[in-house]
């Protein structure tokens, strides 16, 4: 399955994640809008638990080579040429009582995607990744070690470029591989657990 049963929005239609990348920088104001959109996403609360580390190459390089550092060498690979990377760090506890926001994840996420819906509204794109060092990243970036503060994934944001550019042939054919989901059945149920939901 590589597009849609049901029509859907066409930013989410042409949001995907590629790897290959092109070196071309980006520009202040639009790494301005890209930190805005997730600005304006919903939380629990507002509270808003999302920090962020904005490794920009030409205008944040030390946090551009320190976030750079912390990926994976599979990661690295790919990410070489890519101007912006963005590292979440969801903060654990609201800021209003201080009690601790079980949502706080599930909100940095919501914001990661803003990013990556923003991204593809302004013609660039994006890919999140696990595959970094997070325990390091708390010394790399001065994160407090106190326990409220989860680094949660790097985003690579920039101007895609034919699957070509990758060196690598294995990955040069997963970037046009047939993109795959699960059926909506198999995880929107109706009246029972397990039971698909007929759409
Ligand atoms: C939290 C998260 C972690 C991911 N980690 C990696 C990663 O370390 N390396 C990578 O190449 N892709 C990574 N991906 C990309 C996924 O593989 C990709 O989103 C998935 O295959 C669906 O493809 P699509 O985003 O093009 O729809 C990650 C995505 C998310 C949301």
């Amino acid at each position: 399955m590589s597009s849609p049963t049901y029509p859907i929005a066409p930013l989410l239609e042409q949001r995907w994640s590629p790897r290959a990348f092109k070196k071309d920088a980006l520009t202040l104001q639009q790494i301005g809008s890209l930190l805005e959109a997730m600005r304006w996403s919903a939380s629990c609360f507002n509270d808003q638990p999302w920090q962020v580390i904005v490794g920009s190459r030409e205008y944040s390089p030390q946090a551009y080579q320190a976030i750079f550092n912390l990926l994976v060498p599979f990661n690295q690979t790919w990410c070489t040429p890519v101007p912006l990377l963005i590292l979440t760090i969801a903060r654990e506890r609201f800021a209003h009582n201080h009690q601790p926001n079980p949502h706080a994840q599930h909100d940095v996420g919501m914001a990661t995607t803003q990013l990556l819906l923003q991204a593809a509204g302004m013609g660039l794109s994006g890919h999140s990744m696990a595959g970094f060092d997070a325990p390091a990243s708390y010394a790399a970036f001065n994160i407090p070690t106190n326990g409220e503060y989860t680094p949660m994934a790097v985003t690579a944001i920039g101007f895609q470029a034919p699957a070509e550019a990758l060196s690598d042939a294995g990955m040069r054919e997963r970037e046009t591989a047939p993109r795959e989901r699960n059926p909506l059945h198999s995880w929107a149920f109706g009246n029972t657990w397990g039971t698909g939901f007929t759409a």
